[in-house]
């Protein structure tokens, strides 16, 4: 496994793959790697010649200074997790590497990134936008691998490689949990004990929803309230969200059918957790 931290080195790296017309998968992370992440590496081994997975913590996507600061780093313990995996690439670059001039572009997909996240993360979703996309052009990847944990980033992205006819295939995977039913997240080892359990009823109250929904209840409204009276049951616990939307568009349902998604926000203390699942 080779690690490479400037855009130089690994433009070269790139060179040589594409001269050996392998094909290139690409996993896009802020480190501090968990099972979900390498759950993404083993499916782009599987499915690609040559692996890339990029570790930078985007300033750009933070919506404030203390969730960025805050945010957990650990190069060296991320290397050896990947090293085991077994991939070919790791690019590992600084801030100034990459922003080494502040950006001028804007990218957004208003429909996408004004819904569910987007209205409480004020440009989150042009920050990531715009850092997939210069990873892109770097990377040069055949496919990319986005985890469905983050769904609506998934979307945004997918959408972002349509509307500019990029030659990628964005690969939506499976959210991976702990065997307690917490999604997994960089951000979890922030939680306190007695806030992890507080969090466990997150993934609680949306399999209980579920349940409700497929004894009969359609009413998304009441869906939801039972979703936010069990998660608040949990002291450290303050939804942000709870709503019922249409996979492909992200709009608010009324009445939920089958194969909606509810997705929800949740601070537990001050960590900002995400969850979803599926009618
Ligand atoms: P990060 O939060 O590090 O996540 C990197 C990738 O891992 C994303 O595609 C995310 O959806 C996936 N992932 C994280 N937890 C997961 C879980 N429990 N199950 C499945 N997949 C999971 O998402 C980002 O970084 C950034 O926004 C990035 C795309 C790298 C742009 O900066």
């Amino acid at each position: 496994m080779k690690v490479v931290y400037t855009k130089n080195e690994l433009k070269q790296e790139i060179q040589k793959v594409k001269k050996s017309e392998k094909t290139i998968g690409f996993v896009p992370t802020m480190g501090y790697l968990h099972q979900g992440h390498l759950s993404l590496v083993e499916i782009a081994k599987k499915e690609t010649d040559y692996v890339v997975v990029s570790i930078f913590v985007n300033p750009k996507q933070f919506n404030s200074q203390e969730d960025l600061e805050k945010y957990p780093r650990d190069l060296q313990r991320d290397l050896e997790l990947l090293k085991k995996e077994n991939i070919d690439l790791v690019f590992a670059p600084s801030e100034t590497e990459i922003y080494s001039e502040e950006p001028k572009l804007m990218m957004d997909i208003p429909e996408l990134t004004n819904k569910l996240c987007g209205k409480f993360r004020p440009n989150h979703f042009q920050g990531v936008l715009l850092i997939v996309n210069k990873l892109f052009h770097l990377v040069k990847p055949d496919k990319a691998y986005f985890g469905k944990k983050d769904y609506q980033q998934y979307l945004i992205i997918k959408r972002m490689v349509e509307d500019l006819n990029m030659d990628i295939s964005i690969v939506g995977c499976p959210l991976v949990r702990e065997e307690n039913g917490l999604a997994m997240s960089s951000r979890n080892v922030r939680l306190s004990d007695k806030e992890k359990e507080d969090a466990l009823l997150i993934y609680r109250s949306l399999q209980i929803a579920k349940q409700e929904f497929l004894k009969g209840e359609k009413n998304s409204e009441v869906l939801r309230e039972i979703i936010k009276d069990i998660i608040e049951t949990g002291k450290n616990n303050k939804v942000e969200y709870v709503e019922i939307v249409d996979p492909e568009t992200l709009e608010s349902q009324k009445v939920a059918k089958s194969k909606n998604m509810i997705a929800v926000a949740v601070y537990t203390g001050n960590v900002r957790l995400i969850d979803n699942i599926e009618l």
